[in-house]
């Protein structure tokens, strides 16, 4: 059974699509995308030997060495195109997901779809889909022990470019607005009040930071 943070992540994988789990490490995502659909392919990948050890010991005790795969390696670089059409990236900063995204264009080339749960750098890595010819088709949020999590599900193709607080917020949660979207803003709110903080300290050239963050405050107060 997984926890809201990586169901959310499963939720969100197309059923009949074969996925790798890049970043698999103890391989939880790969067994349940498994048992959700015995008939598709599922790679558990990661860049580590421990985790690739951790990932095997539990996919034999669920009985499923046969049926999934452990592969060492550095990103979609485990994969090779076209072997799957979803990859999920979960529990690793932004920045990192989108270089992993990045680093493989002939294997992103043909994907149909993308789950991504990143731990930070949200807004960069929606930026970083926008701008290479991805966008965004869904998003949830899921909270696990007390920390919320956004998870983002892109598909191929160009789209308007998203809005300040699309990329802030996302654009399908300001959509949808589910249950947990009011404490995403305040967590938003809280981190860019921290920094307003400091930078109330400064001096003179902190100022046009200050008014930036103020207005981006201002911005996301009017989610709430
Ligand atoms: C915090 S764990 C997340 C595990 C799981 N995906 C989850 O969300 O619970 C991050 C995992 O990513 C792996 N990792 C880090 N960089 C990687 C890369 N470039 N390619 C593949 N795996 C990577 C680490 O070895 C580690 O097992």
């Amino acid at each position: 059974m997984l926890d809201d943070r990586l169901q959310a992540v499963a939720d969100f994988v197309p059923l009949t699509s074969s996925v790798a789990d890049i970043g698999t490490d103890h391989g939880y995502l790969a067994i349940e995308l498994y048992k959700i659909n015995n008939q598709r392919r599922v790679i558990a990948a990661d860049l580590n030997a421990g985790p690739c050890q951790a990932a095997r010991r539990t996919i034999s005790e669920a009985g499923f060495s046969d049926s999934i795969e452990v592969r060492q390696g550095d990103g979609l670089a485990a994969i090779a195109p076209g072997e799957v059409d979803t990859v999920c990236i979960a529990g690793m900063g932004g920045k990192l997901e989108a270089d992993i995204l990045a680093a493989r264009p002939l294997v992103m080339a043909q994907l149909k779809c993308v789950v991504l749960q990143p731990q930070n750098g949200v807004e960069y890595l929606r930026a970083w889909l926008y701008d290479h010819h991805w966008h965004i088709a869904d998003e949830s949020l899921a909270k696990v022990d007390g920390r919320l999590y956004q998870i983002i599900k892109a598909v191929q193709g160009q789209a308007e470019p998203l809005t300040e607080a699309e990329l802030i917020l996302g654009p399908s949660l300001i959509k949808k607005r589910p249950g947990l979207f009011a404490e995403h803003v305040q967590n938003d709110l809280n981190q860019l009040d921290k920094i307003r903080q400091g930078l109330l300290k400064g001096g003179a050239d902190t100022r046009e930071r200050l008014g930036r963050i103020e207005a981006v405050i201002k911005l996301l107060e009017g989610f709430l």
